[in-house]
């Protein structure tokens, strides 16, 4: 263990004296990590002006209302009203800030590298807007290297001599740059943000290392304080890992359907070994979401950039590409058509807990079904606003020529079930999960279920004459 790079600070043991507390923050981007972590940096004591180009969100946050889905998020805006602002004006934000969190997005180019725009947007903007010195801690996922050229490009655009306004350059001010990647779930943002298994903070200067304690001092969580580029390189390091351990047990679920094996059991067994760990082995219809697609396809481009080949990763992303279609393509062997089929679809989301489609299995099935026809009658808790906005609800009257499917949205689980044809499962929501097996036979016209969540035990859908196709279950 000696040549371990990193160490664990006790925070209550180790708080500079010098720094003062509660800090000035500003959050850059109100998204799922902006968003969270700046309401919870203000519960933790922290006054906190969190800053979006959207007005509109701005707006309904002024009023207390979250603009996104999470759990717990609007009550503790309310609690913490008096130590958070939200604004569009930036330079109110900017200026008087002891340290900056960045949290706006770094999406997926079509090369799979991450577009750092929007970092390069807030830099520049810091760095024509600060007053004194202050950190600024880069909190969006980014590969190696990013916090490097951030800490020069706003040091390339501090105010020259001579410039107007050149409040920078009188006050001879510093402006350092941190990382300091977050590990929160949506769904779960609050809790993972203030009961965090770790902290990470990548920095180049105590500093910067003691101004970040200092902000973290009062979440009294264990913090891990290494270099920048390791702190950068352990959030990749870790979504990747955890999508590896999703693609290798849904890798595993394929073969045990082909030998008569059955997966949980499998996943159960491995599970009580320490060293795998019980979390992350439900096989499924492969991972969603903003993070785990986007990370892998990340580091695998950066790996290419830097002439290695990361096969690992690359194994994940193939094997997830193929599961999300594999219930689709084995309804395609079990029907003839799915033209003229009632299709209960229940759930949208990428996972439940959460509004967010981005990457989930559902974008994948359901313009295969519509393709083939399909009658789709879909349910989700909360994801149909934003499921409408890019499939439109139609109908086979809107449609003389028949060929296409139709997509309706339905307000209860009964009602997409009611006279179906067949029902895909593709997200595990509390709402779902209350159907009972015996519902299915009692409501569908054909008892002929796809559940990409292995939601329902198989001995218990075979009782209530279910036919039912699962993952890497027999
Ligand atoms: C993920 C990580 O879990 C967070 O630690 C990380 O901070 C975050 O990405 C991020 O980088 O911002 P998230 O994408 O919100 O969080 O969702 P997860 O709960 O990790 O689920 C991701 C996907 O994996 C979902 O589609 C889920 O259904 C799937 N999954 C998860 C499985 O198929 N099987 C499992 O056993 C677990």
């Amino acid at each position: 263990m000696d040549n371990i790079t990193f160490k664990t600070l006790a925070p209550e043991t180790q708080i500079p004296k010098t720094i003062p507390y509660p800090l000035n923050i500003a959050v850059a981007g109100t998204g799922y990590v902006g968003l969270v972590s700046g309401v919870c940096l203000a519960h933790r004591g922290h006054h906190v002006t969190c800053v979006d180009i959207n007005v509109k969100k701005i707006t309904m946050m002024q009023q207390g209302i979250s603009p996104i889905y999470e759990q717990d998020l609007e009550e503790l805006m309310f609690l913490n009203n008096d130590r958070l602002t939200y604004t569009t004006d930036y330079k109110l934000a900017y200026k008087n800030a002891d340290v900056i969190f960045i949290g706006v997005g770094t999406p997926e180019q079509p090369d799979g590298s991450a577009n750092l725009s929007y970092i390069a947007t807030v830099a520049r903007q810091i760095a024509e807007t600060v007053e004194k010195n202050c950190l600024v801690v880069v909190k969006s996922t980014v590969p190696v290297g990013t916090n490097d050229k951030v800490e020069q490009f706003i040091k390339d655009f501090l105010p020259r001599n001579g410039e107007k306004n050149n409040i920078a350059d009188q006050n001879n001010i510093e402006v350092e740059v941190a990382s300091n990647p977050e590990f929160l779930a949506q769904g779960t943002a609050v809790r993972d943000t203030l009961e965090a298994a770790r902290i990470i903070i990548g920095t180049e200067s105590k500093t910067a290392e003691e101004t970040l304690i200092n902000v973290y001092k009062p979440f009294s969580l264990p913090i891990v304080s290494v270099s920048r580029r390791s702190a950068e390189m352990i959030k990749y390091a870790s979504n990747d890992f955890l999508a590896l351990k999703i693609s290798y047990i849904n890798d595993i679920a394929n073969l045990c359907e082909l030998v008569g094996a059955d997966i949980q059991d499998v996943a159960k067994g491995m599970g009580y070994d320490t060293r795998i760990g019980n979390k992350f082995l439900n096989a499924g219809i492969g991972y969603g979401g903003s993070c785990f697609p986007k990370d892998t396809k990340a580091l695998d481009y950066l790996a290419k950039q830097n002439g290695y080949e990361l096969r690992t990763v690359k194994a994940a992303i193939e094997v997830n590409i193929d599961q999300k279609i594999l219930l689709y393509k084995k309804a395609c062997q079990r029907l003839i058509t799915f033209s003229g089929l009632k299709v209960a679809v229940l759930g949208l989301t990428f996972k439940p807990g959460t509004d967010d489609l981005r990457e989930a299995p559902s974008l994948e099935n359901v313009p295969l079904l519509l393709g083939q026809g399909a009658d789709i009658y879909a349910y989700d808790p909360v994801g149909i606003e934003n499921f409408q906005r890019r499939f439109p609800e139609t109908s086979k009257e809107c449609d003389s020529s028949n060929s296409k499917g139709s997509i309706k949205y339905v307000k209860t689980v009964e009602e997409a079930l009611l006279d179906a044809n067949v029902c895909f499962i593709f997200t595990e929501w509390e709402e779902i999960k209350t159907i009972q097996p015996a519902d299915y036979k009692k409501l569908m016209h054909t008892a002929l279920v796809y559940d990409g969540r292995n939601i329902y035990s198989v001995e218990n859908m075979k009782e209530s004459s279910v036919e039912y196709y699962s993952i890497g279950r027999k």
